[in-house]
């Protein structure tokens, strides 16, 4: 179980970072869609992380010619997907999971898919469920809920569905599902959870619009798609470590390069603005969806109550709670009982973290309050196998010592992690 020590920061930083890890979610979908033409797709900058590479194993697994340039990755589809001899193991992926399992519930053949002690743990009867209702056959402990899951793919009926939880993975599963059906799909969801599968799939040449009443309409797909020929942009979740390193540390200012800046994964840093920091974004291009820079400033914080749009900032709570922790008010975090089954209960894991480090919170069902005003003091944080409780700590552990606990983790999102935070202290 790797461990590691990070010592206070001692002067403040201004830095360019330009090697941050690419985005996770584009990068799963980048190893899937390609599976949905005939031709080969040039994905420049595929996250190189534990949970993407697995996402990568399994296209291949499925019958898909991988050839690896270094910078570039081309992905060469079978003519028709295989039937695996093997399982197909997801690792600590959530989105690799839930997504493949909608692709492959259209697709003929027995599929089983598997992942970590983490993975097999969490709720799958989400997207189990309204898949079964459209014909697939799935099953898995406890009725279908938990992996390993397995699958015996056939012809799927259209749908409309309106989903109760804002989830891009429960969407994503039923967008892929809809493709083989004969006839339109509608899905709805309360608030637009993050939408590069339809971003992605339109401009593979998807027939997919957003209709004024909110349902999506998805038509099935008769031929095969377009290829993708994308470079995927580096990841807002993962520059987020740094964004609030920089908004904890006086005088301090990073400067986050060739970012995604899709409304619905950048709304934490809207949050830490709203506390204090002086943040600026800068796009520079748009493809497939908007991109560029965005700039954080050291400022005084304040306390803040996130209430809404949670499922566009729900993977940077366990990193604003940091910034929540010294800003000069109480922060509150509401209407986020998702956080309980991410890749460890990120509730439970963030409050009790921070009480280690003698931060007061009082914990609810669905969030915390953070009292703020705090000044941290050094703990061992057990990170729970959660790669985002590991890099959040050790973040925290730039205002005073900090000892992280089981941070292999880390390597399913972000491998050059830790040498961009020691590269702080150049
Ligand atoms: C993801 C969707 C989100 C997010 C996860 C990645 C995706 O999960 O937390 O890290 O790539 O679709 P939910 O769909 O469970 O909200």
């Amino acid at each position: 179980m790797d461990k590691l020590s990070i010592s206070k920061l001692l002067k403040p930083f201004n830095i360019v970072i330009d090697n941050i890890a690419s985005d996770k979610s584009i990068s799963h979908r980048c190893a899937m869609f390609s599976l949905l033409s005939n031709q080969p797709s040039t994905i420049q900058n595929y996250l190189r992380g534990e949970d993407t590479m697995d996402s990568l194993n399994i296209a291949a697994k499925l019958g898909a010619t991988i050839e690896d340039h270094g910078k570039t990755i081309i992905i060469t589809p079978p003519e028709k997907l295989t039937e695996p001899d093997d399982i197909l193991d997801c690792g600590n992926a959530g989105t690799g999971m839930r997504l493949y399992a909608g692709l492959l519930a259209g697709t003929e053949g027995s599929f089983v898919l598997t992942g970590d002690k983490y993975l097999r743990s969490r709720p799958m009867k989400r997207v189990a469920n309204p898949l079964r209702d459209i014909g697939a056959k799935i099953d898995g402990r406890e009725d279908g809920n938990k992996a390993p899951l397995h699958i015996r793919g056939g012809k799927l009926k259209s749908f409309k569905y309106h989903s109760p939880i804002d989830s891009a993975q429960v969407k994503s599963a039923l967008i892929l599902a809809s493709l083989r059906g004969d006839e339109p799909s509608f899905y709805k969801e309360n608030l637009l959870s993050r939408d590069h599968t339809e971003r992605m799939l339109s401009g593979m040449g998807v027939n997919i619009s957003t209709q004024e009443d909110g349902w999506i309409k998805i038509n099935p797909i008769k031929e095969p798609l377009k290829p993708l020929n994308i470079t995927v942009p580096t990841d807002p979740s993962s520059a987020f470590f740094f964004a609030v390193a920089a908004a904890i540390t006086p005088k301090s200012k990073v400067t986050l390069k060739n970012l995604t800046l899709n409304p619905t994964r950048i709304e934490a840093y809207k949050v830490l603005e709203k506390m204090g920091a002086k943040i600026t974004y800068i796009q520079t291009e748009d493809v497939y969806e908007p991109l560029g820079d965005i700039i954080v400033e050291h400022n005084e914080l304040h306390g803040v109550e996130v209430s809404s749009n949670i499922a566009w900032l729900i993977d940077e709570l366990p990193a604003l709670s940091i910034a929540m922790s010294i800003a000069s008010s109480p922060s509150t975090v509401k209407n986020a009982e998702e956080l309980r089954v991410k890749e460890s209960d990120r509730i439970s894991a963030v409050v009790n973290s921070l009480g280690l480090c003698g931060v007061k919170f009082t914990e609810f069902e669905d969030g915390y309050t953070i009292e703020g005003n705090a000044t941290l003091n050094k703990a061992t944080i057990n990170s729970h196998g959660d790669h985002r409780i590991a890099m959040s700590f050790a973040i925290a552990g730039l205002l005073c010592d900090m000892e992280v606990e089981d941070t292999q983790c880390i390597e399913t999102s972000f491998p050059n992690f830790m040498e961009i935070l020691e590269s702080l202290r150049a």
